[in-house]
């Protein structure tokens, strides 16, 4: 296993992280986010998504938590655990599929289920703080873990 560790000063760095991991990966694959309300989780998928060569726009996944897109080198799957957890059962199809399934909020699943999705690659992304313990506004450090 491969664990790189970034500092991001901006959303721009974050997505440009995430747009470099995905334009390296060459097969279908599991991935978590994990972190708190506001880090930017979303921000990494929609750079994740374009380094795949995803042309739709990558918002937050609706009320259902999931969101298809297939004009990239995969087909991508953006699903957000934060209100509703799916079964395996459906991301097991996505898998069947060659999907690329990005998961927002992954660490629900296991809170639900009391079981680990395998993921090839876990993401984790937290604030930084200065030395009075204040979240430093634009600061994200992001841990990449993984297998592949
Ligand atoms: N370094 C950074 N990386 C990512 N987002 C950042 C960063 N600095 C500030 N932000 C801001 O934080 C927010 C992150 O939002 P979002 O990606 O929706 O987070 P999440 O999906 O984790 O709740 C955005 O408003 C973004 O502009
Ligand atoms: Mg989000």
């Amino acid at each position: 296993m491969k664990i790189i560790k970034k500092v991001s000063n901006s959303p721009e760095e974050t997505f440009d992280i995430a747009f470099e991991l995905a334009s390296r990966i060459n097969n279908p694959c599991l991935i978590g986010l994990t972190g708190e309300m506001g880090t930017g989780k979303t921000c990494f998928a929609k750079g994740f998504a374009e380094g795949l060569g995803v042309k739709e726009l990558i918002t937050s996944p609706t009320f259902l938590g999931i969101s298809e897109s297939y004009s990239g080198r995969f087909p991508f799957i953006h699903m957000d655990f934060y209100k509703k957890v799916v079964l395996r059962n459906l991301i097991e199809h996505f898998q069947k599929n060659k999907s690329i399934v990005l998961i927002e909020w992954v660490d629900n699943f296991e809170a639900v289920f009391k079981e680990k999705l395998n993921l090839e690659i876990n993401v984790l992304i937290q604030y930084l703080k200065d030395k009075e313990g204040l979240i430093l506004e634009n600061k994200r450090e992001i841990i990449i873990e993984n297998s592949l």
